[in-house]
């Protein structure tokens, strides 16, 4: 039957998640309760909107993110001061959330779970993010995150640990650990950093007539940006750069040389990368990502994270450092359809109830009814018609469903308190008495 048709659709950059891919996402979902929950993280949500704020603040107003990605949302108060030229005050401007950390970090603050002292809080959160991003294969205006936030642990076994349970979240899902790269690096802290910033900006000033103007014009802004310049020429350029490795403070140095310690610990193999840099700002330290290595061309980046120790303090809370990664869930699909991995498809249903001539039998309906809600009563996925079907259409729907087999519920064996089920893979047929089925005889 042909779908009616629809004029509207849907924003630009954004997806319905139907069918099979829903399917998946929810199987996602699940893993990373099942793998975060055994590491120690509890569930959290935060909403879908903050004050601006929260994210210029905690991302960096230069980053690309807050400078050119976010979407704004109007109350209509706030939209009718602006028709009439009049600011807003500062918690009026809301903006749809670009990603998670700074949300999860304001609500552990907000709700008192932060304890000056007390033990690490370990959180992870799911949902949609919003960038204007030029929409592309596996880059979307709405998109969704699965990720994990640890407030208040400052040893690189942290580190470690956050790393060791992305790949382990990775490997649950079935990405194959020769399809993707697990990069990482330090950033350096307030320490080694400026000093580290002022060398590579001396380096694009000095390469300002090999470089785009975008490069150039980030010189004094955010030098280190230029890592991730997409132009093959700057990125030669950008080859010759000083690296942050040999810039490090001997704390920094020493907390990297730990990480990398404990990942070979849990047997995480890494590459390390000296120009990874991450594109928000709030990072120190230890930086990581992980990307395919085929299949998604420059959206390769299916997780990334990384420490940021000076975040709550900029953000106006206590001093409290702290680490997380986030997963783009789009991407890792694209990624196993890749690998032909095919994830959380639909259960197959244990039974249709199918009756005859029930549209025009009470007695015959009303048993199927029953039987569908004694058996749903026991634990057991089951479907019946709701449309009054013929038999056979409800045989056509139950093998549609997936069903592993069919109650055929009929007047004649209604009056001998019985039914008819039928294997639907094998096609064979035994007989049920209704006393037997209520007891859970077909559990
Ligand atoms: P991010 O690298 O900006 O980090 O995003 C994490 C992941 O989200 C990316 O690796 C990618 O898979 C996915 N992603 C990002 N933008 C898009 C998009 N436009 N379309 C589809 N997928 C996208 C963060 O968001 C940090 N909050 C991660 C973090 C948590 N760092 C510390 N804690």
């Amino acid at each position: 039957m042909a779908a009616p048709s629809f004029a509207a659709r849907r924003p630009r950059g954004t997806n319905d998640i139907v069918g099979a891919e829903a399917f998946a996402h929810a199987h996602l979902l699940r893993l990373a309760q099942e793998i975060f929950s055994a590491y120690g993280y509890a569930p959290i949500t935060t909403p879908i909107f903050e004050q601006t704020d929260l994210f210029v603040r905690g991302i960096g107003e230069s980053t690309d993110v807050v400078s050119k990605e976010m979407f704004s949302v109007l109350s209509p108060d706030a939209h009718a001061k602006i028709c009439t030229g009049t600011p807003l005050k500062k918690d009026q401007r809301l903006t749809l959330r670009p990603e998670g950390t700074a949300s999860a970090l304001r609500a552990a603050f907000e709700n008192g779970m932060v304890m000056q002292g007390g033990s690490p809080v370990k959180l992870w959160y799911a949902g949609p993010m919003f960038r204007a991003e030029r929409p592309q294969k596996g880059r979307y205006r709405q998109f969704h995150q699965i990720g994990a936030e640890c407030l208040g642990a400052p040893s690189p076994l942290a580190d470690a640990e956050m790393i060791t349970m992305l790949m382990r979240y990775f490997e649950a899902c079935g990405i194959e650990r020769s399809s993707i790269r697990l990069l990482i690096n330090s950033m350096g802290d307030d320490k080694c950093r400026p000093a580290y910033r002022e060398s590579v900006r001396d380096y694009i000033l000095d390469h300002r007539t090999d470089l785009c103007e975008e490069c150039v014009r980030r010189a004094d802004i955010n030098p280190l940006r230029a890592f991730d310049c997409k132009n093959p020429h700057c990125q030669e350029v950008m080859s010759g750069a000083p690296i942050i490795t040999d810039a490090l403070s001997s704390d920094c140095a020493h907390h990297y040389e730990q990480v990398k310690h404990y990942l070979e610990m849990a047997g995480i193999t890494y590459e390390e990368d000296p120009r990874l840099v991450r594109g928000l700002d709030y990072y120190t330290r230890t930086v990581f990502e992980v990307q395919v290595v085929d299949g998604l061309g420059a959206q390769n980046a299916i997780g990334g994270g990384g420490r940021y120790d000076k975040l709550a303090e900029l953000m106006g809370a206590p001093d409290t450092c702290g680490l997380g990664f986030a997963v783009g869930v789009e991407r890792m699909l694209i990624a196993l359809e890749h690998q032909g991995v095919s994830v959380g498809e639909s259960a197959r249903l244990n039974y249709y109830v199918a009756g005859v001539d029930s549209k025009s039998n009470p007695q015959t309906q009303d048993a199927v009814y029953q039987t569908a809600c004694t058996l749903r009563d026991q634990g057991l996925s089951v479907d019946f018609d709701l449309q009054g079907k013929s038999l056979k259409a409800q045989m056509k729907q139950a093998g549609k469903l997936n069903a592993q087999a069919v109650i055929i519920v009929g007047p004649e064996e209604l009056e001998r308190g019985e039914a008819v089920v039928r294997n639907m893979d094998t096609r064979d047929e035994r007989t049920v008495t209704l006393d037997a089925l209520r007891q859970g005889e077909l559990r």
